[in-house]
């Protein structure tokens, strides 16, 4: 039982003990950002997990983002604290599936968002993250043809702004999906003037109506230079804690599914993590991610070539 255990004191005694570094995503619980060595996006995450001399890497984020830190470092313990934490993008993507489409389209070449399987970023020649796309497609030879996979918001974003046509894999993130446009006009009428901040995962129709697109950091750094009393931000809600503690006088609005409120847009893979749970993961080093050998190196490739592309 963990009754009596102050988790916050034994996860940073455990941190030392095991010469760990905790990674997060912004949209993790508040409590867990504030405890982490480091928070930011997916593509910052995976630069400071190549980068780390820790031993163990307490990743506080979803799989996808667990297994990237294992295959970028391979001699390091990952531990994740829910193992459970999937992600509608990389459902989205069975790795048998993706093959079949890549065989079909074989005069195309694979650029694939990181929110996907180990197996499909083997499979992939590419990968991008929602910071580092719009870069990487414009070093890509312009007759080159490209299937962009799993997130169709994200490809068909990046194609209008690049104007490079793609063939998209028809995967959402069920969160980015959940805003309604309807509500977000009703809020914008209510808070004229107020900035919408929106992560290009969101549908067009939500893109339609914002100010500003990017990844969460992009998204972060545009709100943390507000000069607006109010900001809307459509993306998963957690990351308004950074804001909050940023700019304490600026209201932050999180943008709202249909049923009015931003809760539905709660992240129901990231909120497995708990800190309990980075406790026990601290404690125990498990659960682990363990990758095959051969699966690991070839999805590195594609990983390797988005960061040398990002930059
Ligand atoms: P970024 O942090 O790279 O913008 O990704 C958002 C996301 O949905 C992660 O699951
Ligand atoms: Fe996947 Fe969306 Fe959750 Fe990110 S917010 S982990 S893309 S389901």
């Amino acid at each position: 039982s963990l009754a009596g255990v102050d988790i916050k004191e034994e996860i940073k005694r455990l941190r030392k003990e095991r010469n760990a570094v905790i990674l997060a995503h912004y949209y993790q619980d508040p409590e867990i950002q504030d405890i982490a060595d480091f928070v930011g996006d997916s593509l910052d995450l995976s630069r400071k997990a190549a980068e780390t001399d820790a031993d163990v890497i307490a990743f506080c984020g979803v799989k996808f983002m667990a297994e990237t830190a294992k295959i970028l470092s391979p001699e390091k313990i990952v531990v994740l604290p829910d193992l459970n934490a999937g992600c509608s993008l990389e459902d989205s993507c069975p790795p048998d599936k993706f093959k079949e489409f890549r065989d079909a389209n074989p005069d195309h070449i694979a650029l694939t968002y990181i929110n996907c399987s180990a197996a499909v970023k083997a499979l992939s020649d590419i990968i991008v993250t929602s910071s580092s796309a719009e870069k990487i497609l414009n070093q890509i030879p312009k007759d080159q043809k490209i299937i962009f996979a799993p997130d169709k918001h994200l490809g068909a974003y990046m194609a209008r702004k690049t104007g490079r046509e793609m063939l998209l894999w028809p995967g959402v993130c069920i969160v980015h999906e959940a805003f309604s446009e309807t509500e977000l006009l009703k809020l914008k009428a209510k808070h004229p003037g107020a900035p919408v901040l929106a992560h290009p995962e969101c549908p067009a129709a939500i893109l339609d109506h914002a100010d500003h697109i990017g990844s969460t950091s992009s998204i972060l750094a545009e709100a943390k230079a507000t000069e607006s009393d109010t900001v809307i931000v459509a993306t998963e809600p957690h990351i308004m804690h950074q804001m909050e503690k940023a700019l304490p006088e600026v209201t932050f609005i999180g943008a709202p599914g249909a049923d009015g409120n931003c809760n539905c847009n709660i992240c129901p893979y990231m909120a497995l993590n708990t800190m309990e749970k980075l406790y026990i993961a601290l404690r125990d080093l498990e659960p682990r991610i363990e990758l095959d050998e051969e699966l690991r190196v070839q999805a590195k490739k594609s990983l390797d070539k988005m960061l040398e592309m990002a930059g």
